[in-house]
């Protein structure tokens, strides 16, 4: 059966449409078991209460330091409502790239009436920008940026409705997302694009990466076109990013499942594993709109079944050889990746802490077999080591659980390919939604973003608690304590001994997000949150060189209701040790600030602004146009 798909629905509410499970009745009661579960929260909700300090007394350290003077560079910006980009007094900010901007001068002009067209439309920066990573070599800086995905009726003009109506327009659609590799260089006038650099480059949705780690060749990943099972085309779903030690860029392959179909209209002829995994990862049908799968068979299950299998890894990417495959690392695991932090073990093991971004789904962490030399060979460090999923404890301990063929019944080809059902048969924690996770360089712990889960602790119409795709009852837990969770919460851990490669550690909330002008209860949040900083659904996360978290948001702007006073999206700074918590900048109305780094002198932040809802960048009468726009102090100093 084809459904219409709404073009605007987002990749959870894709899921949720296709793989749809009842709905709450009974909002009241909800909410009563998740403020009456007094015991429980209460033990959560003490590191916030009646101090500004966060984590006072259950990750020792904190509270000697806690009274020290603010040590943001800036006054809190009001939130704002209106259809542009707004910094501190003393910050001002500017326009470096915007999606359809030639990275090449052979590319198109850009047409708001007709798009770009199939001619070029690989020779652009793509649009949906998301996580990103700058590079830099002598006086060389190198911006690397994802496409998360694309605004179909925008880019398709002449279809009804943004539905592709031919290869064309799938093609088209295709190779505005992936990652944009681009050099830059701050001249007389501000930062720009080198156009024609050497070293521009996209890749997108054909383009030829390399397969390695313990599911390459597996016949779970061999198709007609790729019968050895190495050789994938293209990286999809681009969403935060990462990086590692010696310098490659790491892209995160999240909603890969929607850019899959079947033209029969049906998985049941399809084998009982491929029907298991589907259905596991929410791999439709209907494709979520873009219909690459009527057009473009590779996307069709019924004709390329294991085709999936070959997305949803983190890719690794080296931005300073354009000739250079990229590479998928089934290693660390398939799931809808949001990014990917890296830290080193005292021995110099490569740990890479990853979230699993939909509602009651995982954390994980993966730790290198080798250890990284400097200088060293680096090309097999991604390929060898072992997968954990994170199991957190009420008593505010965890434990990271090695998914192994012994303790998931399951070959280590199979953990590769289907690592959700790897920890769901190790009993990892639900989790609402892990986006980001930011690991601190001036301390031995790291964070994770819970953007939010509305269905946590909601009911079905038989009394029983909604669940998550394995079936697992979504009830509310130690480090995800609230039933419909609208706000969102930053986990963060320590590892015993002060080590990444630890398999326990402490963790407690950074802040658990709410909005204390409207409600007295859970949903007031932590002490950290107050009149003034208002935020929900916390999603993008760096932590500066210096200590300082930087925290985007996407979530509701309508500035109304349980999210009066947050307006449009931003980016807010905390400071780990206090607690803190002050709104640095906000986004367009309709947009989500996304994607964070810094020029090779810290003196410019590049921020990204994905779907912005206002004619911005370029103003009144405009196209709203995905952009990256460039901060700085007005008197030079360094930001962050
Ligand atoms: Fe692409 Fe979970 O954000
Ligand atoms: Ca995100
Ligand atoms: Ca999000």
């Amino acid at each position: 059966m084809n459904k219409r798909v709404d073009p605007n629905l987002s990749a959870d509410d894709w899921d949720e449409q296709n793989f749809p499970r009842p709905d709450v009745h009974d909002f009241d009661h909800v909410v009563e078991r998740a403020v009456s579960r007094r015991g429980f929260l209460g033990g959560v909700l003490a590191f916030g209460s009646g101090a500004a300090v966060m984590g006072t007394g259950l990750l020792k350290g904190t509270t000697a330091i806690a009274q020290q003077p603010t040590r943001f560079a800036f006054d809190q910006l009001p939130p704002q409502t209106d259809g542009t980009v707004h910094v501190p007094d003393g910050y001002s900010w500017n326009t470096l790239v915007r999606w359809g901007d030639p990275l090449f001068s052979d590319a198109p002009e850009f047409d708001p009436a007709n798009a770009i067209g199939l001619e070029g439309s690989d020779r652009v920066f793509g649009e949906n920008t998301d996580g990103m990573e700058l590079f830099s070599m002598g006086d060389t800086e190198l911006l690397v940026v994802n496409s998360e995905y694309t605004n179909r009726a925008t880019n398709l003009p002449w279809t009804e409705d943004g539905t592709p109506g031919g290869a064309d327009d799938v093609r088209i659609l295709q190779n505005y997302q992936g990652v944009s590799v681009m050099e830059v260089t701050e001249g007389e006038t501000g930062w720009e694009v080198v156009v024609d650099s050497p070293y521009n480059r996209r890749i997108h949705h054909n383009t030829e990466i390399m397969i390695d780690g313990p599911a390459a060749g597996h016949d779970l990943l061999k198709t007609e076109a790729d019968p050895t099972g190495t050789l994938a085309l293209g990286t999809h779903n681009n969403c935060g990013s990462g990086r590692t030690p010696w310098g490659t860029y790491l892209t995160c392959e999240e909603n890969f499942n929607g850019y899959f179909g079947n033209t029969t209209g049906s998985h049941d002829a399809l084998s009982e594993v491929h029907q298991a995994g589907f259905k596991r990862y929410g791999v439709g049908t209907d494709g979520w709109g873009y219909d690459y799968h009527k057009w473009d068979a590779r996307y069709d299950v019924s004709q390329n079944p294991n085709e999936p299998h070959r997305h949803g890894y983190i890719v690794e990417i080296d931005p300073w050889n354009p000739e250079a495959a990229p590479v998928k690392h089934t290693a660390l695991g398939r799931f809808k990746h949001e990014n990917a932090a890296y830290a080193l073990t005292p021995e110099g093991q490569v740990v890479v802490y990853m979230g699993d971004d939909e509602r009651g789904e995982y954390m994980y962490k993966w730790v290198s077999r080798d250890v990284y030399v400097p200088g060293g060979d680096t090309s097999t460090l991604l390929s060898e080591g072992q997968l954990f999923a994170a199991k957190f404890n009420d008593d505010m301990t965890g434990t990271w659980i090695a998914l192994t063929p012994e303790d998931t019944g399951m070959t280590a080809e199979e953990i590769a390919v289907f690592t959700r059902i790897a920890a769901t048969e190790v009993s990892a924690t639900t989790m609402d939604r892990p986006e980001w996770i930011a690991v601190n360089p001036t301390a031995v712990e790291a964070y994770c973003c819970l953007t939010n889960n509305s269905r946590r602790g909601a009911l079905n119409d038989d009394g029983t608690v909604r669940t998550n795709a394995a079936g697992e009852p979504m009830v509310a837990n130690a480090p995800n304590p609230r039933d419909v969770n609208r706000y969102g919460q930053i986990v963060r851990w320590r590892p015993h001994n002060d080590d990444h490669g630890a398999a326990t550690f402490d963790w407690d909330l950074y802040v658990m997000v709410g909005n204390p002008t409207v409600h007295a209860d859970a949903y007031a949040g932590t002490a950290n949150m107050n009149a003034g900083n208002l935020f929900n659904s916390p999603d993008g996360m760096v932590i500066d060189s210096t200590g300082l978290i930087w925290i985007q948001t996407d979530g509701n702007d309508d500035n109304e209701g349980d999210f009066a006073g947050n307006g449009n999206n931003q980016m807010l700074a905390g400071d780990p040790v206090t607690g803190e918590i002050r709104r640095f900048m906000t986004g367009p109305n309709g947009c989500e600030v996304t994607g964070l780094c810094w020029s090779a002198d810290r003196r410019t932040m590049f921020v990204g602004i994905q779907h912005p809802g206002a004619p911005f960048p370029d103003g009144e009468g405009s196209l709203p146009r995905s952009a990256i726009v460039t901060v700085k102090r007005d008197d030079g100093a360094l930001v962050g």
